[in-house]
């Protein structure tokens, strides 16, 4: 069986809860004709419950952007995993690129948070960026098996079969410049491999890792036609509800 391809919205910082509504609703209708792709959108934690409620009787599937890696305690103004899953939510992206940066969210941190998610039911999108001060082609690959090989650890055999992985190259998100898909493709196998050397063949066959970094309906295709990557995580693309809709049909 192949792997369901995602096309994932990352809504990041933006929209209010009416435009979250109407934003679901108008694309509830265009993409149920494609059951084939699995339909997210990820949106900040004040909007998740509001998403989940409008996502509902729909194969629309809703994500968080973060977590914090304890389920409860004094730990003033974080989110616990424990209580975004419990609104419905199936997803979380864990460690993006600005959370990286912004925030310093540093690979242990990553791989508590990713292991925190699957301990409470929510399938983490872990994503790997790529930083600017990579200058070598061995440097830069270094850089990207060191990530997905600190994230994962601890993770079990089993718990894999809940895992996304999304590589976002840094100079490509926001900048409207992609990256050329075969490079991506190359850096998407390496992943693939990284996964199949430290769990094994079948797991690494059946993951699905996404390319992020100026997704968009121009570029989508010859993005997901590349062997392995199984999806895409839009960011400013998919503010907008029709273009969301045309990511999907596309990827179809
Ligand atoms: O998570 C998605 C993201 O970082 C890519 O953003 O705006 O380049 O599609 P954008």
């Amino acid at each position: 069986m192949g792997r369901r391809p995602i096309v994932m919205a990352n809504w990041k910082m933006n929209k209010l809860p009416d435009e979250a509504r109407a934003y679901i609703k108008d694309v509830a209708a265009v993409v149920q004709a494609y059951p084939d792709v699995e339909p997210i959108l990820a949106g900040q934690d004040v909007l998740l419950q509001t998403m989940v409620d409008a996502a509902e009787g729909t194969h629309i599937e809703i994500g968080a952007e973060n977590v914090y890696w304890k389920e409860e305690g004094a730990y003033t103004g974080e989110t616990s995993p424990k209580v975004v899953a419990s609104l419905g939510v199936q997803y979380v992206i864990i460690g993006h690129s600005e959370r990286r940066h912004y925030f310093r969210e540093t690979d242990e941190m990553v791989n508590l948070k990713a292991l925190a998610a699957l301990k409470n039911h929510l399938s983490p999108i872990i994503a790997l960026d790529e930083s600017i001060q990579v200058v070598s082609p061995n440097a830069h690959m270094h850089w990207i098996v060191n990530q997905v090989i600190e994230a994962l650890k601890g993770v079990t055999n089993d718990q894999m079969a809940q895992v996304v992985l999304a590589y976002e190259p840094t100079q490509a998100i926001g900048s409207g410049m992609a990256m050329n898909a075969d490079l991506a493709q190359k850096d998407l196998y390496m992943i693939r491999e990284t996964v199949s050397d430290m769990f094994n063949a079948e797991i690494a066959e059946n993951l699905r890792i996404l390319y992020g970094g100026s997704v968009k309906p121009e570029n989508v295709y010859e993005i997901m036609r590349q062997t392995d990557i199984d999806g895409v995580l839009v960011g400013n693309s998919a503010l907008d509800p029709d273009n969301f809709a045309e990511l999907v049909k596309l990827a179809h």
